[in-house]
């Protein structure tokens, strides 16, 4: 299970990443680096999580033309992220020109492809928000999976989603498709803005690859146990 926690450090304080990061770092495989994280850091970290053993899921969710995203997704690579997201509402050849750029990058700097994964719909909003927002009159979920499905046809690895769509999209895209969910809540924890939520051992149970916990771990009292709670809630589940 240790292999599937992935602990969003999302913080701009420098002394924190630098605290969080040493103090789950025997338990914690994975860490995610957003945009606070990554503008204090830069891309100095990746060599330094992968040389303790560790990876980094970097989520900046790229979001612009197929050029610029190519650019951007092969210049990570290159640096040696491990997981790379991207929005899926960014369309088909902004999804194919990133992967066929990921697999250059990785070829001529001899290093693994990275996982690229499609954000399908931010797990903070409801199907009344995602109505109002995107004047869809269309099922959340039913928009989740055409995300999820045009991503496996771009050559994506997999998607962000809630652990509430896990099952409609491994019914559309198969056993292989990696799914990370987010909107991942203990019993114990608040939550928050996140509308889409599951807890760790019923993300687990309907099959989500990774589950990403970020305020139930660094905003508690003490991390080092709320990250062991969650590792032994998934272990049970
Ligand atoms: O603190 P919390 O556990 O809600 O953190 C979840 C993390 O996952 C945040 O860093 C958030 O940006 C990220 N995320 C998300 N929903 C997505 C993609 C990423 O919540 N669809």
């Amino acid at each position: 299970m240790r292999d599937r926690l992935i602990v969003a450090l999302d913080t701009d304080d420098s002394e924190e990443i630098d605290w969080l990061s040493r103090t789950l770092i025997d338990i914690v495989r994975w860490f995610k680096m957003g945009f606070q994280a990554f503008s204090t850091l830069g891309t100095e970290a990746f060599p330094w999580f992968s040389g303790s053993g560790h990876k980094v899921f970097l989520d900046l969710k790229f979001h612009d033309i197929p050029n610029t995203v190519a650019r951007d997704v092969g210049m990570m690579t290159k640096h040696g992220a491990h997981m790379i997201n991207m929005h899926a509402s960014g369309g088909f050849e902004m999804m194919q020109s990133a992967r066929k750029s990921a697999e250059n990058a990785a070829a001529e700097n001899n290093i693994p492809m990275p996982i690229l994964l499609g954000v399908t719909v931010l797990t903070s909003i409801d199907e009344d928000g995602f109505q109002q927002n995107f004047g869809s009159e269309r099922q959340l979920t039913k928009q989740v999976v055409y995300f999820a499905q045009l991503a496996q046809e771009a050559g994506l690895s997999g998607v962000v989603a809630s652990p509430l769509e896990i099952e409609p999209i491994r019914r559309a895209c198969g056993d292989d498709f990696i799914i990370v969910t987010p909107g991942i809540r203990p019993t114990w924890a608040s939550r928050g803005d996140q509308r889409r939520i599951t807890t760790p051992a019923e993300a687990i149970d309907r099959g989500a690859n990774y589950i990403v916990v970020g305020r139930p771990i660094i905003a508690a009292d003490e991390p080092l146990a709320a990250a062991e709670m969650i590792l032994e809630e998934m272990r049970g589940a």
